[in-house]
């Protein structure tokens, strides 16, 4: 790293976050970016990377794509009204339009924030205004965001330890079973079910195809209305504008963030029906009542007006779809011979890919001794092998450890899917059949344990791990 790049990242670590630092020192993926471009990200050291992660699905055009960020120079140079808080924000109108007629169904109305938490409180807040109901279920293995709210419809208490009472009256069902939301459903208490059409951090999990219309009209019929979090599934990311279209499912209220300004912007988006709109806003009175400083902002509209003209006009749906097809289907037919490939599963560039604890004798007791220490350590040594050697950025979902997520932008093609596909297998042989990869993993665990503050926990663990490694 240079000289100067150094420095900005000591006061990064000084004055924000020197955990963050830390942790990407420890993986080996603390790289200095220069520029991003599509699907590629250049180091200040000449590296160049190929994002398969998006962001967590937040750059489906691509990195700074040039017809939003001219879009966006055309925006500052109007000098336009900017957040003035006392007029009528005419392109907020313009993009509520474009989203609802993409949506279908009876969303009609929009409500426009800053981040996909910010959208998940506002239809906490707006399904609650509706039914006069106090109640939230949501699914295990969710994730819908970190502030109060949307932490209260996560299950995973690595998410919520530390931060004290979260709302009262919300329950966890698992995902993908109508006859758990129908037992909740009839106690009639539940304002909303919040639901993610694709579990993203939950392991890239698609449900069967009936579950998402079943749940539809179980929540019709007990009064409940259905919120689909479409936060990293939506804007085409899995072929189709929702990924609530390709189970034919109309929800009462759309949650979008992430993709929706190109990647440039904070956006969100709460897409309703008119009569959840009315509830809010029901008056004159009202008319301000759930509202905040950058909704509607000028600059996060225009970035969204842009990114609808791109993924439209390139046809980035279709493209998600068949690309997403090849890469799953090549994937599976390469790593189908090792035993720690447990398959993959996916809709679109949505994708994961699946691992699964080792039957033989001498992978299966480094394979425990590393989960031991922890259970994300396995995950995250693939992610550095994939990002160190084969320079291409994944993630582990963050529900779910032993699943791979792959989400390029999806600008992508077929040569950069091939390229990925035998990165993968290289990565994967080299867990078979290497003991670089555990040593390594090893290396990695004493690092981690140096820098731990319970150190004297994972001493007895290092000794467990040691012993397993040379027997
Ligand atoms: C499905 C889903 N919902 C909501 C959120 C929260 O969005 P944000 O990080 O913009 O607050 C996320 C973030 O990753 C998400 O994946």
């Amino acid at each position: 790293m240079r000289q100067g790049s150094v420095a900005i990242q000591n006061s990064y670590a000084e004055s924000v976050n020197p955990q963050w630092v830390r942790l990407l020192d420890l993986l080996g993926m603390n790289v200095r970016y220069e520029r991003c471009r599509g699907t590629e990200l250049f180091a200040d050291d000449g590296t160049r990377y190929l994002d398969f992660l998006s962001g967590y699905c937040v750059h489906n055009t691509g990195h700074n794509h040039p017809y939003i960020v001219e879009a966006l120079k055309q925006e500052l140079d109007r000098s336009g009204p900017a957040m003035l808080q006392s007029h009528v924000p005419e392109l907020a109108g313009e993009l509520a339009q474009r989203l609802c007629a993409l949506a279908g169904g009876n969303l009609t109305k929009a409500f426009f924030c800053s981040s996909g938490s910010e959208g998940v409180e506002a239809a906490i807040k707006f399904s609650r205004a509706a039914t006069r109901r106090d109640g939230l279920l949501y699914c295990e293995g969710a994730f819908h965001g970190l502030t109060c709210g949307a932490l209260s419809l996560m299950d995973n208490s690595f998410w919520r330890e530390g931060f004290g009472t979260l709302l009262a009256g919300t329950t966890a069902i698992p995902f993908d079973d109508p006859t758990a939301l129908e037992q909740q459903l009839q106690t009639g208490k539940y304002a909303a079910f919040f639901v993610e059409p694709v579990q993203s951090e939950g392991g890239i999990r698609v449900p069967a195809p009936h579950y998402l219309s079943a749940a539809q009209q179980l929540c019709k019929r007990y009064g409940t209305l259905l919120v689909l979090d479409e936060v990293q599934t939506g804007m085409f990311r899995t072929g189709r504008f929702l990924a609530a279209h390709h189970f034919d499912v109309a929800a009462d209220m759309v949650v979008l963030a992430k993709a929706l300004s190109g990647g440039l912007i904070p956006v969100g988006a709460v897409l309703m029906t008119e009569e959840i709109s009315e509830a809010v806003y029901s008056s004159l009175q009202r008319a301000i009542v759930h509202t905040s400083t950058f909704s509607e902002n000028a600059l996060a509209m225009r970035a969204g007006l842009a990114t609808l003209d791109v993924l439209q006009q390139e046809d980035l749906g279709t493209r998600s779809i068949q690309l997403g097809n090849l890469l799953r289907e090549l994937l599976t037919g390469t790593l189908a011979p090792y035993e720690m490939f447990a398959g993959t599963r996916g809709l679109g560039l949505l994708s994961g890919i699946e691992f699964r604890p080792p039957t033989k004798l001498s992978l299966r007791l480094s394979f425990q001794a590393f989960r031991a220490i922890h259970p994300a350590m396995f995950g995250q040594m693939l992610v550095m092998r994939f990002f160190r050697q084969q320079k291409i950025l994944t993630q582990m979902c963050g529900n779910d450890f032993m699943v791979l997520k792959t989400a390029p932008p999806l600008v992508a093609d077929s040569t950069q899917i091939h390229h990925f596909v035998n990165a993968a297998e290289q990565v994967v042989s080299e867990l078979h059949n290497s003991t670089a990869f555990w040593s390594e993993s090893l290396a990695l665990a004493r690092r981690a344990m140096n820098i731990a503050a319970d150190i004297c926990v994972y001493t007895n663990r290092e000794i467990v791990v040691e012993s397993v490694l040379s027997a």
